[in-house]
């Protein structure tokens, strides 16, 4: 059973990430925040700021080297490998900046393929709702088609849903327009925002597109590891 939606917050507590090597790089300090159940969050911040850094975490990809991380209240600070795994399948989605569909697999297996890591009764679940957002993607006749058949738009578009197959509480994206052009990023990201909206869907979206963080819920931004600013999107237009 999945936890009611609305306990289904993200906690970050004094966060840091300092990567091992022969000088060692602090990538992440101090950095707390907590979001709301189905709220739109978009990171920001310069190349190297520790978005990236700071996703992987919150995608159990990687652990903290300081501070707690909690998912829908789950301490996932020291999650052993096998309880990593299960937690990232029931509870996270994810969106990339390229969209590493499987080239031998139609739209719809790309699409199912975290329900079939699942097990097939996962799969025959799940499928219903599927062909359901192909449809509410404007993708119900490109089910069958290989990647290499879709547009970029459409390729991104069957990632989203990928994202959304085991019904995610949060949905976390890595620049997921950044390898489109602008009006494909605008439709894709307008995409993202309204399916996640209808589905209550927590996303936390990092981009480098400030025309697209204004269309967010809410802004952080990053500098230099640290939290430099978090605010609610509207609020972006009185200060540039
Ligand atoms: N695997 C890694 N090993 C060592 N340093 C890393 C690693 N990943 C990122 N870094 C460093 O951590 C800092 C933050 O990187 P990153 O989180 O990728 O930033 P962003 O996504 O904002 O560009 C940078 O200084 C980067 O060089
Ligand atoms: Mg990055």
């Amino acid at each position: 059973m999945k936890p009611a939606l609305s306990s289904s917050t993200l906690a970050v507590e004094r966060v840091g990430k300092v990567y091992p090597g022969e000088v060692p790089t602090r990538a992440l300090n101090g950095v707390s925040f907590a979001v709301a159940p189905g709220e739109f969050v978009a990171i920001v911040g310069a190349s190297g700021s520790g978005k990236t850094s700071l996703l992987n975490l919150l995608g159990l990809l990687d652990s903290a080297t300081e501070g707690t991380i909690h998912l829908n209240g789950v301490d996932v600070t020291n999650l052993t490998p096998g309880e990593a795994v299960r937690l990232r399948r029931d509870m996270l989605g994810f969106i990339f900046q390229f969209h590493y569909l499987l080239p031998e697999f139609s739209a719809l297996e790309n699409a199912l393929m975290p329900c079939r890591l699942a097990g097939e009764g996962q799969v025959a679940r799940q499928e219903p709702g599927m062909l359901a957002l192909f449809d509410r993607v404007g993708l119900a006749g490109k089910l069958n088609k290989r990647p290499h058949q879709l547009s970029g738009g459409e390729q991104q578009r069957v990632a989203i849903l990928r994202a959304l197959a085991n019904d995610p509480l949060f949905i976390l994206a890595d620049e997921p327009t950044g390898n489109l052009d602008s009006a494909n990023a605008n439709e894709i990201f307008t995409l993202l925002r309204n399916i996640t909206r209808e589905m209550e869907r927590t996303v936390i979206m990092v981009t480098h597109d400030h025309e697209l963080a204004a269309k967010a819920d809410r802004v952080i931004t990053l500098r230099d590891g640290r939290i430099e600013s978090d605010r609610p999107a509207s609020a972006l237009a009185h200060c540039s």
